[in-house]
């Protein structure tokens, strides 16, 4: 009877054999199957040998067959992938040169939806995109803006400040593109910005510290209100149809004058009264107004000559309502799963 050790040996060996065993074709493959893996493999007698084991090297023999039946295991399902043979003609080889099936390609994310759909409908009418930075400093973010230190409109827009530099903030509204802009360029200027923004808001299911917004303005002389509800109409019809209408509320920006809520029609009821209007028939989606000559004046622009109107709103809000997406937070938890909902959009 063999010794324990031969038998240890033995499984070594073979460990080494199954590792080294060349299979470049169907044929390698299937002998590697009978060899290792078929009905008389040669695992088989060392399986019957654990009788013969010592009582204290059983559970270590056990492990270590199991292991090596395992690595033959694997190496076949490895290989098996490579070698299968065609059905119909026996012999055949999988064509390893052809392309691999595109996998898990990812989804645009809704924001991003959003944003190229808002790009495309407000190119068409002239607006271009700009870039604004989104560590800015408390003139463009506020003081440029009408909002000097301790004006109370301060309060709804409490942001993270950066330690080494408190007069540095992320952004709280993407309005500091107004002054970016408006301070480097005359008029006439009809831009957009759509980027991230900022506050020092408790994460819920309806409010994020981290959002998105679309700011829009146009500068020129002889703009007007007119101007700007038009404007907002043609906004408000391209994103939610050609029925949808547009209502201004009265409401209070310290940068411009006069301003205004925009509420859309309900696109979901029609007015029949629904959860998204809250039976109301009407949607706030954004704020708006005309520029305060003070801001066009803090940049240098004459506010004798020229006027100008600015809208802002979020882009989360807007994804959530054409969506029907019911967590904000869904927006930055790089869940898969979201996105994919997405795909066919
Ligand atoms: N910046 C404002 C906000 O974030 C929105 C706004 C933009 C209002 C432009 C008027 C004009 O609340």
């Amino acid at each position: 009877m063999p010794e324990v050790q031969d038998h240890f040996d033995n499984l070594e060996k073979i460990s080494l054999e199954i590792a080294d065993f060349p299979i470049s074709n169907a044929d390698e493959l299937e002998k590697f199957r009978i060899r290792y893996l078929g009905t008389k493999n040669i695992l088989k007698d060392l399986f019957s040998a654990i009788r013969d084991v010592a009582p204290e090297s059983k559970k270590a023999y056990g492990q270590k067959l199991n292991e090596v039946k395992q690595q033959a295991e694997t190496k076949f399902a490895e290989q098996q992938v490579l070698f299968t043979t065609d059905k119909k003609d026996g012999s055949k080889e999988i064509d390893r040169t052809l392309p691999v099936a595109p996998k898990n390609i990812g989804a645009r994310h809704p924001i991003t939806l959003i944003r190229e759909e808002l790009i495309g409908i407000l190119s068409k009418i002239g607006y271009m995109v700009v870039d604004g930075p989104e560590i800015e400093d408390d003139r463009h973010n506020f003081t440029a803006l009408a909002m000097p230190e301790d004006h109370p409109a301060r309060d709804m827009q409490d942001t993270f400040y950066i330690q080494q530099d408190p007069a540095m903030v992320l952004r709280t509204h993407t309005s500091n593109v107004q002054i970016r802009v408006m301070e480097s360029q005359q008029p006439p200027l009809r831009v957009m910005n759509l980027g991230r923004t900022y506050r020092n808001e408790t994460i819920t299911a309806r409010a994020h510290c981290i959002f998105h917004q679309i700011e829009l303005f146009y500068v020129d002389e002889g703009v007007t209100f007119a101007d700007l509800k038009q404007t907002l109409l043609y906004l408000a019809q391209e994103l939610f149809g050609e029925k949808t209408e547009i209502r201004l509320r009265p409401s209070y920006f310290p940068f411009t004058e006069p301003s205004a809520e925009l509420d859309v029609s309900c696109f979901i009821c029609y007015g029949a009264g629904c959860n998204i209007c809250k039976h109301t028939g009407w949607v706030e989606i954004g704020g708006c107004g005309m520029i305060d000559p003070v801001v066009l004046e803090n940049c240098n622009i004459d506010p004798e000559k020229y006027t100008g109107f600015a809208f802002g709103m979020g882009l989360e809000r807007m994804a959530i309502l054409k969506y029907r997406i019911n967590d904000i937070r869904l927006f930055s938890e790089n869940d898969i799963r979201f996105l994919k909902q997405f795909e066919h959009l």
